[in-house]
């Protein structure tokens, strides 16, 4: 059987907080050693050619927590790309970052715009960092763009699709979500309207390349039919509605 193609894969690494209080720890220990697991998985993406990579690292739901945890999560940001920034340019990845950066520290946002800036003319990965993200933010900014950009017509879906935050990365193929729940939190809603979905077990910090690959083989065995039918399912459907016609007349010419 063919397999799927999965050229953009979706992430939302969840559960560093269960993880670490599951260990007696506080939920900051899970998140710093989910930061390091994060370098891991683009790695494994890229080793698999995979095309595009986005993963949801704050989202706008995630204001709600204590501040604390939010200073926490930008720090781990800023020191994921001090420390990555090399790596990235070199691996010839093309890195973005999407959502609202007016809330961030001037620093980060100086780095994030430095590495963009950087990486914008390389041809490898893309790697896309969700931050401070909403999926219907994400929509309504795209509605927006197309009303100044095409006044008084009609919005079309090829319009919002080229209107979203990074255009370039397409529909998502799959989204995993680790961490026990399953649900979309959000996240890339217009982008998953076909996605496969993947709902792991296992906890963001206890994510490993091995099971990351390990789900993209799995999936690429799935059948995705984008609401039609399988190549099989057609030349059956096909032949029972000509048999079905054929009956019809007969009875006609009866
Ligand atoms: C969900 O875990 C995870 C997040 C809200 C943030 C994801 C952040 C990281 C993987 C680390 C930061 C890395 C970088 C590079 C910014 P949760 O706290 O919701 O876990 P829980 O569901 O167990 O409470």
């Amino acid at each position: 059987m063919k397999s799927i193609e999965l050229k953009h894969v979706a992430l939302i690494m969840d559960g560093n907080g269960r993880w670490a209080n599951s260990r007696m720890k506080p939920r900051s220990w899970g998140h710093i050693r989910g930061s390091f697991i994060v370098s891991d998985i683009i790695e494994a993406a890229d080793e698999i050619g995979i095309k595009s990579l986005t993963l949801y690292a704050f989202s706008t739901e995630n204001w709600s927590r204590p501040v604390e945890e939010i200073r926490l999560l930008f720090k781990l940001l800023k020191k994921f790309i001090v420390r990555e920034k090399r790596r990235i340019i070199n691996n010839n990845i093309v890195f973005k970052m999407i959502g609202d950066r007016s809330e961030l520290p001037q620093q980060t946002v100086d780095l994030i715009n430095e590495l963009e800036l950087q990486t914008k003319h390389n041809s490898g990965l893309n790697l896309t960092f969700a931050f401070s993200y909403g999926g219907r933010k994400e929509i309504i900014s795209a509605v927006n763009k197309c009303q100044i950009e095409y006044p008084g017509q009609k919005i079309t879906e090829e319009m919002i699709s080229e209107n979203l935050y990074r255009p370039e990365v397409g529909d998502v193929d799959l989204l995993i979500r680790t961490g026990g729940e399953q649900r979309v939190s959000n996240f890339l809603l217009w982008q998953l309207a076909y996605s496969e979905l993947y709902f792991s077990p296992t906890k963001w910090p206890e994510f490993s390349k091995e099971e990351f690959k390990n789900i993209v083989l799995n999936v690429k065995s799935r059948e995705r039919r984008f609401g039609g039918l399988t190549q099989n399912s057609n030349l059956v459907n096909s032949s029972k509605v000509a048999h079905l016609h054929r009956s019809r007349f007969s009875v006609e010419a009866q």
